[in-house]
């Protein structure tokens, strides 16, 4: 057989052509997407995003990569795979679906862009859906025996223990410092949403609620513009009796899903496509799972270091913020002010809700959203904790 050289091979430059997403519901009976399934979540953003690039077919999508968490009833049987039969584009196009938890979408669109660098694929679509109403975190898991201790102890299950965690080993982030965090967050958010920052992004969805009227979904259910100090001081701590993390200052219990339509720049040029964005560098890192949310410091610092990049070269920064302590302790460890400007311009997860595998491909929508509006800013990061102690960076430029 013919030997095959991959060594010294060039790699393909890889582009975001367009990000869209769902409104993102509060989990549970009262969210907008309790009577909805989450391939019905995902289906409408697979056709929008052929509509909105009308040179582009479901018959180019050579894959179909999801992060879901939770891969079981609705969410397992390969989803990737699936909606594409789903959204009528018949049997010939492939799908999977992937796991990193809160990564899961930022994992795809990172295995997507693999893919096209390395020549397997032109165009695909890369994405991440959770149903956290339908199916909590932790839902029909059964962790091995040894896990507990293997993992650092009991905490490194519960999310909210492990920014309990943060707080008593990083004492300098205090409850009130998360506090004024998640204030700004909600402020910010209101500001964009006011503006009507959201509406590129978000595609309307016709869903029924569990009362069985029918709704328009096409604003995010979460957001708290009326959010003070003083009404998130006496919240309770839900996770440690006289702890610091509350329902105020942590990511919540959400329903959403968002998708990415990534090219080869090649591809798109040739079809006058203009893209959003081109892919720079990624790294994942790993860290003390009982610490999880500490761990995009180490992946961004990889991610730098293989742009040949600083943090002061980055100009819009897109931190999801699964706690305000953690992304208090990221941004400070990066080397910048809590509320550095280029920090979540439009408020982060502690605003929009955090529907885990999907919060990835949101920070990338974005982010594309926000190069649009600065067309100055030259390089973006996008960047995640994941529970069980990992971190997922990515690094962008603004080609619009
Ligand atoms: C923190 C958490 C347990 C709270 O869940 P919850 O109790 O269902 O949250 P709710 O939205 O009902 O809020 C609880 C209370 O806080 C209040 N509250 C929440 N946010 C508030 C805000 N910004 N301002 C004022 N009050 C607020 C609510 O009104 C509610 O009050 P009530 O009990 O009087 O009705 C849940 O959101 C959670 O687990 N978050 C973390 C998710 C996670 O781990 N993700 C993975 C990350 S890696």
């Amino acid at each position: 057989m013919e030997e095959v050289n991959t060594v010294g091979r060039e790699l393909a430059d890889v582009v975001v052509v367009d990000a869209v997403r769902t409104a993102f519901g509060r989990a549970g009976e009262k969210g907008i997407f309790w009577n909805t399934r989450a391939e019905d979540l995902v289906i409408p953003l697979l056709r929008a995003l052929m509509k909105r690039s009308p040179k582009i077919s479901p018959d180019m999508v050579e894959d179909n990569i999801w992060g879901v968490t939770n891969q079981v009833k609705e969410q397992g049987g390969t989803l990737g795979r699936l909606v594409t039969m789903l959204a009528d584009w018949g049997y010939e196009i492939p799908g999977c679906s992937i796991d990193r938890m809160c990564a899961g979408g930022l994992t795809a669109i990172g295995y997507g862009v693999t893919y096209i660098a390395c020549g397997m694929a032109d165009c695909l679509i890369a994405g991440g859906v959770e149903h956290m109403g339908h199916l909590p975190m932790g839902f029909m898991r059964d962790p091995h025996p040894r896990a507990e201790e293997a993992m650092g102890g009991p905490s490194a299950f519960n999310m909210g223990m492990t920014a309990e965690n943060i707080h008593d080993r990083f004492p300098e982030f205090t409850k009130e410092m998360a506090d004024a965090y998640a204030v700004e967050s909600q402020r910010k958010a209101d500001q964009a949403i006011k503006a009507d920052k959201m509406k590129d992004m978000i595609i309307p969805i016709e869903v029924e609620l569990a009362d069985g009227t029918g709704i328009v979904a096409d604003k995010d259910q979460q957001p708290r513009p009326d959010t003070t100090m003083n009404g998130l001081k006496n919240l309770r701590t839900p996770f440690r009796e006289k702890g610091r993390a509350t329902a105020g200052n942590a990511s919540g219990l959400n329903d959403g899903a968002c998708a990415v339509l990534l090219m080869s720049e090649n591809r798109a040029k040739k079809m006058d496509i203009k893209p959003k964005m081109r892919w720079i560098a990624s790294a994942v890192a790993a860290v003390d799972p009982t610490i999880m949310g500490i761990a995009p410091v180490p992946a961004t610092q990889k991610a730098l270091k293989k742009a040949g990049m600083t943090i002061d070269d980055m100009d819009i920064i897109e931190l999801n913020e699964a706690f305000a302590v953690q992304a208090l302790y990221c941004i400070n460890r990066l080397g910048m002010k809590w509320d550095d400007p280029r920090v979540n311009k439009w408020g982060g997860a502690i605003a929009y809700g955090h529907p885990l595998a999907s919060s990835g491909p949101r920070l990338v929508a974005f982010l594309a959203g926000l190069f649009k509006e600065y067309p100055d800013a030259k390089y973006g990061l996008t960047t995640m904790c994941v529970g069980r102690g990992q971190g997922y960076s990515v690094i962008w430029e603004n080609i619009q």
